[in-house]
């Protein structure tokens, strides 16, 4: 077998080329924004697929758009080894952030082709189409519904321009039906695991001069949504004691959030959406909306603090003479990654020659919710410009990627014939 095909360096530079070329599909013209089934969000799966179907793979789009590439192996009944992440983005985001995780064993599995090694058990790489949820507020929604919790009340939800999920779909040219989307669950008898490569999204590896880090653990999410609802009134002639101000109370509570959110290592909690709708410069806000998202390494830790938020923005609201409703949009577990699988990832990491670091993950990933169907665990690579994520400002090196892709391939391979002596 040429190991040629495989080195980190022609892997590397392919990753980040192949991350470019993805780049230059976006919503917006100056930005990198990919928002599920948009025209840019489609063309970025019809690249993925060609890719897939060049590096020898069988490839398919399911009825959520997701693109599905499989790499037979030599035992046909053998579980299959899942390994994948997203390609929408949050608005104006990075280049990297779930891509890498598709990129990579792409990248990979073209060089196994070329080379004409067949892996034991077949590997299937899954493209997710939506695990940001920015057009639906529908995070994690590939994912879920390979677990088989999909939420078929989705289907209705609507986006921005009031266009509902269903309808998109059929736009798309999905079948935008809860029987299509249930018949993607998952058989969990048949997978061996799943692994999923990220980059980290944060500075600990570039702290620590490392290029790779094992994942640990992912820390859980809620994610809600707040409505304040004052009165809207003259902003000449309303005295300052007499106001019902929405945006002052949620100012106050968003202060509150920062203050509780504080209190302990892994927990952080975001408003990263604020809103006065229909207001004007000359008129009391009588309507604020903002979003929230609440986290922590353990499940104990984030309700304790989410539970202390809801009282204490419920009592600023009523303080204020305000009404506040809060809407949940989403509850994730922390999900543990698999200590076999852990230990199988260290020992490739020490044999590409890099030191063992094992870290926790603070963000969300489609692992999680692969957790609940499966043994994951997760390979982050550094993240340049400070660690920075979720900008455009996200970086990572072609050096940094073909590590990562050397770790990859001596883990498809291990798992591999583990899976396939079975
Ligand atoms: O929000 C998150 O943690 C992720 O980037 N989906
Ligand atoms: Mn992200
Ligand atoms: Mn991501």
């Amino acid at each position: 077998m040429s190991e040629k095909m495989l080195s980190a360096a022609s892997l590397g530079a392919r990753i980040l080329q192949m991350a470019g070329q993805l780049s230059r599909h976006s919503d917006q013209p100056d930005a990198l924004t990919v928002s599920y089934l948009s025209p840019a969000h489609r063309a970025v799966a019809q690249d993925l697929a060609g890719w897939m179907r060049e590096a020898g793979m069988r490839v398919e789009i399911d009825a959520l758009g997701n693109v599905v590439g499989r790499y037979a192996g030599a035992h046909p009944d053998a579980p299959v080894l899942m390994t994948g992440s997203h390609f929408d983005t949050v608005r104006d985001g990075g280049r990297y952030d779930g891509r890498l995780g598709i990129l990579l064993p792409i990248a990979v599995v073209a060089g196994l082709n070329a080379s004409g090694e067949r892996l034991p058990c077949e590997l299937e790489i899954v493209a997710f189409a939506d695990e940001e949820g920015l057009r639906f507020r529908s995070s994690f929604l590939s994912s879920s519904a390979l677990v088989g919790a999909f939420d078929a009340a989705l289907l209705d939800r609507a986006d921005a321009d009031g266009i509902a999920l269903r309808d998109a779909m059929r736009a798309a040219g999905l079948p935008g039906t809860e029987a299509s989307i249930r018949a993607l669950a998952r058989d969990r008898r048949q997978l061996a695991g799943y692994v999923e490569v990220h980059i980290e999204q944060g500075p600990v590896l570039l702290d620590r001069g490392l290029p790779v880090g094992i994942v640990t653990s992912i820390a859980g999410s809620v994610r809600m949504a707040a409505a304040v609802t004052g009165l809207a009134s003259h902003a000449g002639t309303t005295p300052m004691t007499m106001r019902r101000d929405a945006a002052a109370a949620a100012a106050e509570m968003i202060l509150a959030v920062e203050r509780r959110c504080s209190q302990a290592p892994t927990l952080v909690g975001t408003v990263g959406m604020l809103a006065v709708p229909n207001g004007s410069a000359n008129v009391v806000p009588g309507r604020c909306d903002f979003s929230l998202d609440i986290r922590a390494g353990d499940d104990a830790t984030r309700d304790a603090a989410v539970a202390d938020v809801v009282r204490e923005c419920e009592a600023i609201a009523s303080r204020r003479g305000v009404a506040l409703s809060l809407t949940p949009l989403m509850r994730v577990p922390c999900a543990r990654c698999a200590p076999r699988l852990v230990d199988e990832l260290e020992a490739c990491v020490e044999r590409a020659g890099v030191q063992a670091f094992r870290l926790p993950s603070g963000a969300g990933h489609d692992a999680m919710m692969m957790a609940r169907l499966t043994e994951v665990c997760m390979l982050f690579v550094r993240c340049g410009n400070g660690g920075i994520s979720h900008n455009p400002l996200e970086t990572m090196t072609a050096d940094d990627a073909g590590v990562a892709a050397g770790v990859f391939v001596d883990f498809v391979r291990q798992v591999g014939r583990q899976v396939g002596r079975r």
